[in-house]
């Protein structure tokens, strides 16, 4: 779960032959079902739950047409905005995924002022909030994590940053938070053919084992 698979929506693949030279890809490295999730961003990307769902309809035609087994599924990567708060707010459904969990993510720098505001609330709706890649914030500390954790975040880390992708403190942090068992799902992120290629690389890393052997919503949801 967590790519970013659906041509020229955001900053991942810019057409479906891009896709599913990707999912041929993670297809062959034992996947069968992918999740994929636009960014929803109100400067940036203003994808919308109609358009990113007439996206993965064309996808999935071009999956099955290239006779690929995988079963391709989207949500969104919601970035923490006024927009997003306003769609809690006014009670208009978010893209979710298994039911009612949906993922975002937040400025990387500091830490958003409305971020418990938005927990609270989307909990409150019944929603599970997922904070994408929690080791690649600036202002992301164990405390901070710790207090996240028990105020109903679920954690979703990259595999990339398993292997040192994004540098070594979040390689770092990334592995102090899989020690805590502070981890409910592993996600690729992936952006390009690039990412996918070090898949290979990230299922030998030791953090990578490590991180299997929770119990991992991947395999329950
Ligand atoms: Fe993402």
């Amino acid at each position: 779960m967590h790519s970013h698979l659906l041509a020229a929506l955001d900053d991942g693949v810019k057409s479906h032959d891009e896709a599913i030279e990707i999912i041929n890809r993670f297809y062959q490295l034992g996947y069968t079902r992918l999740i994929t999730t636009p960014h929803i961003m109100s400067d940036t990307y203003r994808n919308t739950p109609a358009g990113i769902t007439e996206k993965l309809h064309e996808l999935k035609q071009e999956v099955a047409t290239a006779g690929i087994p995988v079963q391709v599924e989207a949500a969104a990567e919601y970035y923490l905005d006024e927009s997003v708060l306003a769609l809690i707010d006014s009670d208009s459904p978010l893209l979710t995924f298994a039911g009612s969990y949906f993922l975002f993510e937040t400025n990387f720098y500091s830490e958003p002022f409305q971020l418990k505001d938005f927990i609270f609330k989307s909990l409150t709706k019944g929603y599970k909030p997922i904070l994408a890649h929690p080791e690649r914030y600036a202002y992301m500390t164990m405390e901070k994590a710790e207090e996240l954790y028990h105020r109903g975040v679920l954690f979703q880390i990259n595999s990339l940053s398993l292997i040192g992708f994004y540098g070594k403190p979040i390689q770092k942090l990334a592995q102090k938070l899989i020690d805590q068992k502070w981890l409910h799902l592993l996600g690729s992120d992936c952006h390009n053919l690039i990412q996918v290629q070090l898949q290979t690389e990230i299922m030998q890393a030791k953090y990578y084992r490590k991180a299997l052997d929770l119990p991992l919503l991947n395999n329950q949801l």
